[in-house]
């Protein structure tokens, strides 16, 4: 494996999807559907994309029904066999074989930070990418995972923050980029970070969105970071901690990410990724056309 090579990805799922209640007392976000996929499934797809192949997700209590979904349920797939229904055997097959999946819980809920600081045994020295659990993208061309592992690769394994522009008024809700310069197409190394800054204060528009390339000193910033927002321990603290001491850089990836965490993104998510698919474009798009949208 080459020394910038990023096999593993890490998907914080322990948060407590307040935003998305009442469903979320009994149902993690992240296992709500958008179409017929858990909205996690998509995420494990885009890191599968591009070329992850061991996948750790962070659980917190009661969220069972991920490491469920992703179990290896060969007895309900040989039922399904007996069956003759061989098409949904091998889906289900497939969704507990298309990577190695591990399950780590994150026992207190102290932010992002502190979850991604539960897969430093995971990691060891390797480099990986951490991917929000509630974002999902659609892409035409390469996958953000991709892109994201790419510009890590041209940084010689360098702190790669993954996002895009925002509307100047939405730049409050996310991490805030401060850019040195921009290095090449789409690739900025950064003089700052700013988690959720007030709008006056923003010193751009460019909005950190739930991806990241990171090598194993990460965990060290996020070790010495202490709580910040929320009395959280922010990630975006700990990248601004490091880009004190190395140069860190922000990819702004190409493709449509949605907040799935989010009532009106996850309704956005599930429209888009219905309008893309083969079996229902048609008549869903037959659908919408006889809403009456006055
Ligand atoms: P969010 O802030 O979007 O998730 O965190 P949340 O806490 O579930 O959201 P609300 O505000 O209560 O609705 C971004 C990502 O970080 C994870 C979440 O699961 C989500 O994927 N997260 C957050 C953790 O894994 N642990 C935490 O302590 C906090």
């Amino acid at each position: 494996m080459g020394k910038y090579d990023v096999k593993r990805a890490v998907i914080p799922c322990a948060g407590k999807g307040t935003r998305f209640l009442p469903v979320t007392k009994g149902t993690p976000k992240e296992m709500c559907p958008i179409v017929d996929k858990p909205t996690l499934d998509y995420i494990v797809d885009e890191c599968i994309d591009g070329g992850i192949t061991n996948i750790l997700i962070i659980l917190s209590e009661g969220k069972d029904d991920i490491r469920r979904y992703y179990h290896n349920d060969v007895d309900y797939e040989k039922e399904l066999i007996e069956k003759g229904k061989t098409e949904f055997a091998s889906i289900i097959h497939n969704v507990a074989n298309k990577a190695n999946f591990y399950f780590t819980v994150q026992h207190e809920l102290l932010g992002l930070g502190h979850a991604v600081l539960q897969a430093k045994e995971f990691i060891k020295n390797e480099n990986f990418i951490v991917c929000c659990g509630d974002d999902i993208c659609t892409y035409e061309g390469d996958a953000p995972s991709k892109q994201l592992i790419e510009a890590f690769k041209k940084t010689n394994g360098h702190t790669i923050v993954g996002g895009q522009k925002v509307k100047h008024e939405m730049i409050s809700k996310y991490g805030c980029m401060d850019i040195n310069r921009e290095e090449s197409a789409r690739l900025y190394s950064l003089k700052g970070i700013v988690e959720k800054p007030n709008i006056e204060e923003a010193p751009s528009d460019l909005a950190s969105l739930g991806k990241w390339v990171f090598n194993s000193k990460i965990f060290d910033y996020i070790e010495k970071t202490p709580k910040g927002k929320g009395g959280e321990i922010q990630l975006t603290d700990a990248i601004a901690l490091m880009i004190k001491d190395e140069p860190v850089y922000f990819y702004d990836f190409v493709g449509k990410r949605y907040d799935c965490g989010d009532k009106l993104g996850y309704l956005k998510a599930i429209v888009d990724v219905a309008l893309k698919r083969d079996d229902l474009k048609d008549s869903f798009k037959e659908f919408l056309k006889e809403k009456d949208f006055r």
